[in-house]
């Protein structure tokens, strides 16, 4: 088609054209369908909650549904204290929420840890992968991960020994293409020993 002479009917489709795609790959709907798109159980949870592991297990288990459950939250990810498929124990939630200042939803992170020993310097790896496939990786030290003016900081090393309570928000930005993305993040201390692991899982 010749653009210059159909300029109007060019627009036309050239409009239609991109919100087609807009609609097909960037309008993830109302915060509501999002939010309940990502209602789903987690089975080592379940498994836990039914009597299957430890006390400390279970107690932590307990604990973090029941936050869950008392805030009507949705939760999209999970924090324990080791990588390891059985006997982890929960350190927190990460929920999804509508973001209502800037539409679309937001994360939070509820993160309860005890450091047994000083924090002073550790490793933090991410990965995301989108739709099954890799999309992201990468490696932190973990106290130079923030920047010193950062907005929300929560990285503030040295750590002593006690226990940290964090609450972390993070924006999921509006312009992600639909689908399912995937992260898990680590922390290790030192000796390169892991002391945080989480896995998030949502679908936009
Ligand atoms: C996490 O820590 C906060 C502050 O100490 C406490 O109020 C909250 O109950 C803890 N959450 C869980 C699930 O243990």
């Amino acid at each position: 088609m010749n653009c210059r002479k159909t300029s109007i009917l060019c627009l036309f489709f050239t409009c239609v054209f991109f919100v087609t795609i807009y609609v097909i790959y960037f309008n993830h709907g109302p915060p509501e369908k999002i939010l309940s798109a990502n209602s789903k159980t987690n089975e080592y949870l379940q498994r836990v909650l039914e009597g299957d592991g430890d006390e400390e297990v279970l107690k932590s288990a307990r604990a973090w549904n029941s936050f869950i459950e008392a805030h009507h939250y949705v939760s999209i990810g999970d924090i324990y204290d080791s990588c390891e498929e059985d006997g982890r124990k929960w350190l927190g939630k990460t929920v999804l929420l509508p973001d209502k200042e800037r539409g679309g939803v937001t994360s939070k992170t509820f993160l309860n840890v005890t450091f047994e020993e000083t924090l002073a310097d550790g490793e933090f790896f991410l990965s995301v992968s989108y739709g099954g496939k890799d999309l992201y990786e990468n490696q932190w030290k973990f106290c130079e991960m923030e920047e010193e003016d950062e907005e929300d900081r929560w990285i503030f090393c040295p750590y002593k020994p006690g226990s940290y309570s964090w609450v972390i928000s993070r924006k999921i930005p509006n312009y992600l293409p639909k689908g399912t993305y995937k992260a898990t993040a680590r922390l290790t201390n030192e000796n390169e020993d892991v002391i945080l692991c989480g896995f998030a899982e949502f679908v936009l």
